[in-house]
């Protein structure tokens, strides 16, 4: 990376407990390494229902899913691990939209991989491919294989809605609602975020978050979103699902 490059502001990482590493920003970990694989699994994946849709789709189709923080990638990986077959078998084109407003360091990205313990094929070329990313653009995008299309959105969220609602729009099949809870981070689960979400989602558009904090479920609601709670992860009692609710 140059200089310039240095200049952008990655996280900064407490890598105290090396298996579980905290954002030092919002003082919270990115995903746990134990349990960590199961709870994307249960929320984000089965939260979307997308074994069945990815299954579902005919060949060759498109399909979108959204993400409020990219952090170390892993729910990324974790779907790729889970559906690599589904998406060669039937050459889906997988596009992959990521926010993050502290990406990690190419360094802290690697370590984080190293003791995640991922089995994703395309790990290697994942971290290859962050690492060789200009992180003084407003956006980093790359391919991996034949899988997935990723654009990762640099900065806040909110700087980027605007431009996300047109380019977007009527086209995301499922978001991925994670991003720190909304109690220690609310300037991420805007209203804002909410319409757009309404605005890009495609008609079969769902989503899925660990939070079931009232101010979300209101808010999603008002935008037009159908929200459920579920059973949660683990010792999570309840986490949220929802669907758009067509006009
Ligand atoms: C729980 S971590 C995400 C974990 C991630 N999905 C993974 O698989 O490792 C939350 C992420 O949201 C990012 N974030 C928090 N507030 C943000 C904002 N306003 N705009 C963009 N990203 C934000 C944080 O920097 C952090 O990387």
């Amino acid at each position: 990376m140059n200089n310039e490059t240095e200049k952008y502001r990655f996280a900064s990482i407490d890598w105290s407990d090396p298996l579980n590493p905290r954002s030092k920003i919002f003082n919270d970990i990115y995903f746990s390494s134990s349990g960590g694989e199961g709870e994307t699994i249960h929320t984000f994946l089965n939260g979307n229902n997308l074994g069945e849709r990815l299954g579902e789709l005919p060949p060759g189709s498109s399909f979108l899913i959204a993400e409020t923080g990219f952090g170390t990638g892993s729910n990324l990986l974790i779907l790729l691990e889970e559906y690599s077959s589904l998406i060669r078998s039937k050459g889906l084109k997988l596009t992959y939209l990521s926010f993050e407003k502290y990406p990690l360091h190419p360094d802290d990205m690697s370590k984080a991989h190293t003791n995640f313990a991922c089995r994703s094929d395309v790990l290697p070329e994942f971290l290859e491919k962050y690492a060789c990313s200009d992180f003084s653009r407003r956006e980093i995008v790359f391919y991996l294989s034949d899988l997935a299309a990723v654009k990762i959105f640099l900065g806040d969220i909110s700087s980027h809605l605007a431009d996300f609602s047109v380019i977007f729009k009527k086209s995301i099949n499922a978001w991925f609602l994670d991003g720190y809870s909304p109690s220690c981070n609310p300037d991420l689960w805007t209203d804002e975020l909410f319409s757009t979400m309404k605005t890009t989602a495609a008609p079969d558009c769902t989503l899925a978050t660990y939070t079931v904090s009232g101010t979300v479920r209101r808010g999603l609601a008002a935008a037009g979103f159908e929200i459920k709670k579920v059973p949660g992860f683990g010792r999570k009692k309840e986490m949220c699902r929802g669907w758009i609710k067509s006009s």
